[in-house]
């Protein structure tokens, strides 16, 4: 059974905790969209590791892992994690990991282009990663992006990394920013690509040889669908589908090779970055962080916090055809004596079930709220569902009917043996 692995929420659902946990009986692990402004923890053996473009498969002996074509690389980037993660003793050999030639690579003036980007939009910034992702998609969307595939043939690299340093260092000195030379740009590019390139292949007949042979895959995704381009809270999105469609675009796996979603959300809900969160909860958000948790792995910038949105989910188990909730960090909520759960949002004195589109409108959603009593009982060493408080099985089986689908899997903690399979 091949399955894709979607956030539900704005991302850092424990996507890569889940993935993970699933890959003991996969075959292949593949990313399909986002770049490095993924950071995906898994802890294993008391290790912790932070994944931003290595599929989280990379940490077990003998799996296969694919970066597909529908993610940006950025590869001075990419080949700093690799080191970093050899470091921690893990082996990444050419056949461990192979690269799309059809991925796109992030350039070091989309970073800086990203930065500026955000510096102009002052107050209203989208608080991105700035790891240089939407100028990266924006210029393969324009038509004007670099592929890996592109380096066989060096001098095409040299001159379109010649014209997008020209018409990147325009914006740049109207920002009074620090401009590029093309040459400086072209010798840190083609060093990195250099050592990516044992690597890189045409990954879409090595994906469709494991189908066809009845290799187990499983799609990670990055991001969540409320980060969506399409489907997220526009603008304040990434600038790729992070939904379950985008795991078909960007492998070249059809949709009929997928039999099994599982949507990974959060027992309540977090945001980095700017734009709506109407369930947002300051009481929520320092108790966490006075727990140490909900600090980003990316950035470092603590997530705001709140409670569980059924508004959101609705929409994402729809969007994304969710056929298995994994609920992750159910653990956060042990000692709250009465949890909320937002199931409808009343905007101008209408109820609405699902997200709205307008903008404006988010602004004035009011979340309206069902209470649950809490547990207040250490879940942790919980190591069965069976094991967990009723009241803790009581809110998992209230959340999986407002969200329309049936709770398999539970973290009840960060590490690899903290997931519970219902
Ligand atoms: P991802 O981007 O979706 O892979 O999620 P992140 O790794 O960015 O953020 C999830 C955070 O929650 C990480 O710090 C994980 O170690 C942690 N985590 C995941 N599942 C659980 C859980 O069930 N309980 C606890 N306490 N932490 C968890
Ligand atoms: P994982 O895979 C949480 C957010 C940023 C910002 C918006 C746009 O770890 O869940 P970008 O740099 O993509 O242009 O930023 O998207 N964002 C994430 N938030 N988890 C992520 O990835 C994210 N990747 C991007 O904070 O709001
Ligand atoms: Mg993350």
């Amino acid at each position: 059974m091949n399955t894709i692995i979607v956030g539900l929420q704005w991302g850092d659902e424990g996507k890569g905790k889940i993935v993970d946990y699933l890959t003991e009986s996969a075959d292949v692990v593949v990313r399909s969209q986002g770049g490095n402004n993924a950071g995906h923890t898994v802890i294993a053996g008391g290790v912790k590791y932070v994944l931003h473009l290595l599929p989280s498969g990379i940490l077990w002996d003998s799996k296969t892992n694919v970066i597909g074509n529908g993610v940006v690389i950025d590869p001075v980037g990419l080949c700093q994690e690799i080191a970093r993660i050899e470091g921690q003793g893990v082996a990444i050999t050419p056949d461990k990991l192979l690269i799309s030639d059809r991925a796109h690579i992030v350039l070091p003036l989309h970073k800086e282009l990203d930065a500026a980007r955000e510096a102009a939009l002052g107050e209203h910034k989208i608080g991105t990663t700035k790891r240089g992702i939407g100028p990266a998609y924006a210029d393969k969307v324009n038509r004007c992006g670099l592929r890996l595939a592109d380096f066989g043939d060096p001098e095409f690299v040299r001159n379109r990394i010649a014209h997008r340093v020209a018409e990147a260092n325009e914006v740049l000195a109207r920002h009074n920013l620090t401009t590029f030379t093309s040459e400086a740009v072209c010798d840190e590019v083609f060093a990195a690509v250099e050592r990516l390139l044992p690597h890189v292949t045409n990954t879409i007949p090595v994906l469709h040889k494991a189908w066809r042979s009845g290799e187990t895959l499983l799609f990670e995704g990055a991001q969540g669908t409320l980060l969506d381009i399409d489907f997220g809270t526009y603008p304040f999105v990434t600038s790729s589908n992070t939904t379950a469609g985008g795991a078909c675009t960007g492998t070249g796996l059809p949709p009929m090779a997928i039999q099994r979603v599982v949507g990974v959300c959060k027992a309540y809900t977090t945001r980095v970055g700017s734009g709506p969160f109407p369930t947002g909860d300051e009481g929520l958000s320092d108790y966490l962080h006075g727990l140490g948790r909900e600090f980003g792995a990316t950035t470092g910038r603590p997530r705001g916090c709140g409670w569980l949105d059924t508004v959101l989910l609705r929409m994402a188990c729809m969007v994304n055809g969710v056929t298995h909730l994994a609920v992750t960090n159910l653990d956060g909520l042990d000692q709250y004596a009465e949890l909320k759960i937002c199931t409808g949002y009343q905007i101008d004195g209408i109820l609405h079930k699902l997200p709205p589109a307008r903008r404006d409108l988010w602004d004035r959603a009011t979340p309206v709220y069902e209470t649950m009593p809490g547990w207040q009982t250490d879940t942790t060493a919980c190591a069965s569902y069976a094991d967990l408080p009723a009241a803790a099985r009581a809110y998992l089986d209230r959340l999986a009917a407002l969200c329309g689908a049936p709770v398999a899997f539970v973290g009840v903690g960060p590490d690899r043996v903290q997931t519970l399979a219902v």
